[in-house]
């Protein structure tokens, strides 16, 4: 039986960022995401507050998000579509109206931090956001350097609460057992798999193919949980996975 998937990164909506340029080039990711089965997606558009502030990229994105939604051949696809955003990580985080750029109504917020440095402070502002109710989902984690040499400091995010998610491609590249993402996945510490699709031809939806490998290296409940996990965030429900975390170990060099 073919999965029902639910993508909650990706840069679908049109004219927006440097996702989709126009209609036919979001209609071309949405057909693909239908065919293999992804049934609810969350538009993420980034958001930098240096660039812009948050009621004009509200306004930028709800205009791009009413040019879709009024498209005859997008409603006649039947996928179940919400608005969010990519929010880059900014020391007054936790001073913005996050309420809307969240995921749809609900209490989580998508953000994307540096990627070559780890930002000062990132742990005292993820506290501010998650005392002011918002839990953040970390964006790609596989794709920040500090990360990566250091994974306990995501294991020290999801500690607090946070959730994080890779990309699909990711996987695709690489699943073997020794590779940081395929490891973080182990740990309890990414909840979710979305595209991060931006074109057909710059990373094009993948959801199907990676859950298939992620079935085959690590059996189906993995994949059951992040279906389960995205389709209580897709929907505003509450989700604790505190509980299911692991401290990564250093050992003869390698994490593990
Ligand atoms: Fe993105």
């Amino acid at each position: 039986m073919a999965r029902k998937m639910i993508d909650l990164h990706c840069h679908i909506l049109p004219g927006i960022d440097d996702g989709a340029k126009d209609l036919e080039c979001s209609l071309s990711l949405l057909r693909e995401q239908k065919r293999q089965g992804v049934q609810s997606i969350m538009f993420t558009p980034h958001f930098n507050r240096e660039k812009k502030s948050v009621e004009e990229f509200v306004a930028l994105r709800d205009a791009a998000y009413r040019k879709l939604i009024e498209n005859e051949e997008f409603q006649s696809m039947n996928i179940s579509v919400k608005t969010a955003a990519e929010i880059y990580f900014a020391a007054n985080l936790d001073q913005m109206d996050l309420s809307k750029l969240s995921y749809g109504d609900s209490n989580y917020v998508l953000l994307e931090l540096p990627f070559h440095f780890k930002p000062h402070g990132l742990m005292y502002v993820v506290d501010n956001v998650l005392n002011r109710g918002y839990i953040p989902i970390i964006a790609h984690v596989e794709r920040y350097d500090y990360i990566a040499k250091e994974p306990d400091i995501l294991y020290e995010l999801a500690e607090r609460g946070c959730l994080a998610h890779i990309n699909a491609e990711t996987l695709i590249k690489d699943s073997s057992k020794s590779s940081m993402p395929m490891k973080y996945i182990k740990w309890g510490l990414v909840h979710f798999l979305c595209t991060d699709c931006h074109s057909m031809e710059k990373r094009p939806p993948k959801l199907e193919e990676a859950y298939s490998i992620l079935e085959k290296k690590l059996g189906q409940d993995y994949c059951d949980d992040m279906l389960e996990n995205a389709a209580c965030v897709f929907n505003g429900e509450p989700l604790d996975l505190t509980d299911n975390i692991r401290k990564p170990k250093k050992f003869l060099g390698s994490w593990i």
